[in-house]
């Protein structure tokens, strides 16, 4: 989603916006744009592409001033366009904003506005920020009154920065993440802490309902009552740091290369938190889980494990759906909420309706500061660094190892975990991919591939088909085996390639007999399993391992596999088109 970045200090601020934006670029985005204030005036530049094209063409990085403010933006209101990029200035171009998040009432302010003569130039909703603060202030000649009139007056979701004409830095926030980072060179604010952790590693984590005044005597935070807040500076993890690719290509395939080490890492979380969850859920009244997208997937492996293992029954909400059923929580209720960036849109309004309906949360997330810690009883951090790519990989294998902990912990060590052999397992698969690369070529012109699994397969059936999905552009379908006859066989012809998730575990040969029905159809089958078949086309090998912890490994070859493809169609596997990393929308 959209990224916004605002500095204040000593050096040119152009150039550490860009390098900031670059480094926030794995949220998705569509347009970008820099405004800077320099010699009494706000000058804006803007353009529709990638930081380096826009910046390659319009000089983002060559605007003078010692203070700015840069935007990334996810297309939400208004069509990608030039005109819709921010920053965007008030129409007596006095002040100038970029925004994260949507304004529910923007089109009413606008009208307003429109009528006391305040004009706009793009279809946006965010302009009306811009031209709130500019009206406030021809009201009162006093920023901070004009921003305590703005965000009272604003509905929706926000974080915004606003630069005003005399070099005064502005930013507020109202469910969108804001962090402001306290340099010996200067301040800045954004919305990840990786648009400025190269400068410094103290930051302050505003709170919702909070806005900061920045200028060259410091800062001031304040509610949005107008009362002074006093925040303590804390330091962010080193690991937040870690944006580089090294070696590697690309993010994912770094990414899907760290799983050895951060699945172990995720295993090794915090006893305390662990054990609280466990007792929170042995004692919970009924049991929920949620998560969008891949997070949603993690939810319903957990719900095998649960059931099988700690013989407590729990239900997988869809994040998104949750708003359709308000009803389904009641008190004393838990409901786990997964996520890997804690800023999903969609999981912290499923959380706000069970909170409502008197449930306590446990979350299970990567960004420890995230709105959805804020949020609740209990956080367990996944442990496995910043993940980059779009796509996600190596958190969903730390979620699931979160969630084995947890029913392992309550069945008494019933699963049998062996983290050590999930990770020399992933290790063998990493060390030779030659066969996976062979077969991503095949998939340069294959327009539909589907992925059967049974039981606890289903679930990475699922998330194979999201990864081919997301890096490769191609319509992938994750099927449950036993649904085969029932409708998807009518598809298999000598076009269909089917990824057969086929482990030699009790689903084996119900699975091997849907490979052998599916070959007879002329279809082309790649099987995932220890265990080699005639029935294959291909065969992906994985090691053998404990029954229950396959999960962890079936899914690394198939991550793989959408990463090749994806390098075979030309797509860009950490950027996928029209995608954001995270979701801050509804
Ligand atoms: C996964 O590859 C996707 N990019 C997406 O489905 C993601 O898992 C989903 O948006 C949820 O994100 P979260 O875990 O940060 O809440």
């Amino acid at each position: 989603m959209c990224s916004i970045i605002g500095y204040l200090g000593i050096n040119p601020a152009a150039p550490i916006i860009v390098k900031g934006l670059k480094r926030m670029e794995y949220r998705g985005y569509d347009s970008v744009g820099v405004a800077t204030f320099s010699d009494n005036q706000i000058v804006v530049r803007k353009g529709v592409g990638k930081v380096i094209e826009v910046n390659n063409q319009a000089k983002l990085d060559q605007l003078a001033g010692n203070i700015g403010i840069g935007h990334t933006r996810w297309a939400t209101h208004g069509m990608v366009t030039d005109v819709n990029a921010h920053p965007h200035p008030s129409s007596a171009g006095e002040v100038a904003i970029v925004h994260n998040g949507i304004i529910d009432n923007y089109d009413e302010l606008k009208k307003n506005l429109q009528q006391k003569g305040y004009t706009f130039k793009s279809q946006t909703d965010s302009e009306v920020i811009a031209n709130l603060l500019q009206y406030h202030h021809d009201k009162t000649k006093d920023k901070k009154k004009s921003i305590l009139e703005t965000v009272n007056h604003l509905k929706g979701n926000y974080a915004f920065v606003a630069v005003f004409e005399d070099g005064t830095l502005a930013a507020a926030r109202m469910h969108e993440p804001l962090i402001l980072g306290i340099g010996k060179d200067g301040y800045f604010i954004s919305s990840d802490v990786l648009g400025f952790v190269e400068h410094t590693d103290e930051v302050i984590y505003l709170d919702n309902k909070e806005f900061v005044m920045i200028d060259s005597r410091g800062i001031k935070i304040f509610d949005f009552d107008g009362n002074p807040i006093q925040h303590q500076i804390t330091k962010v993890s080193k690991e937040f740091a870690d944006v580089y690719k090294g070696e590697f290509a690309h993010f994912t395939l770094k990414e899907i290369s760290e799983q050895p080490k951060t699945i172990a890492n995720a295993a090794n979380n915090t006893k305390l938190e662990l054990d609280l969850a466990a007792d929170f859920v042995k004692h919970a009244r009924s049991l929920y889980i949620t998560g969008s997208g891949t997070s949603y997937n993690a939810a319903l492996i957990a719900k095998f494990l649960f059931s099988r293992f700690a013989k407590i029954k729990v239900e997988p909400v869809i994040s998104s759906e949750v708003q359709f059923s308000p009803d389904m929580f009641e008190p004393q209720s838990i409901l786990i909420a997964i996520s890997q960036s804690g800023e999903s849109a969609d999981v912290l309004e499923a959380v706000k309706f069970a909170k409502n309906a008197g449930s306590k949360i446990i979350s299970i997330v990567n960004i420890m500061t995230s709105s959805l810690v804020q949020q609740s009883a209990i956080s367990i951090g996944l442990n496995c660094g910043p993940e980059i790519g779009v796509a996600a990989t190596k958190s969903f294998t730390s979620q699931l190892a979160v969630l084995y902990k947890i029913v392992d912990k309550i069945c008494g060590g019933c699963i049998g975990l062996e983290f050590d052999n999930i990770s020399e397992s992933i290790k063998k698969i990493l060390s030779d991919d030659s066969k996976i690369q062979e077969i991503a070529k095949k998939f340069k012109d294959v327009s539909d591939i589907y992925v059967l699994g049974r039981g606890i397969h289903y679930p990475i059936a699922s998330e194979a088909s999201l990864k081919l999905k997301e890096l490769t552009y191609i319509h992938a379908e994750g099927l449950p085996g036993g649904e085969l006859k029932h409708g998807p066989l009518a598809l298999m012809d000598s076009n269909s390639y089917v990824i057969i998730i086929n482990p030699n575990d009790s689903t084996y040969n119900d699975t091997l007999t849907s490979a052998r029905e599916i070959k007879a159809r002329g279809a082309k089958v790649i099987g995932i399993s220890d265990k080699p078949s005639d029935a294959y086309d291909f065969w992906i090998e994985i090691p053998a391992i404990n029954e229950a912890l396959y999960p962890f490994i079936e899914i690394v070859p198939i991550q793989l596999l959408a990463y090749y493809a994806a390098l075979e169609k030309d797509a860009d596997p950490d950027y996928p088109r029209n995608l954001a990393k995270s979701v801050t929308v509804k």
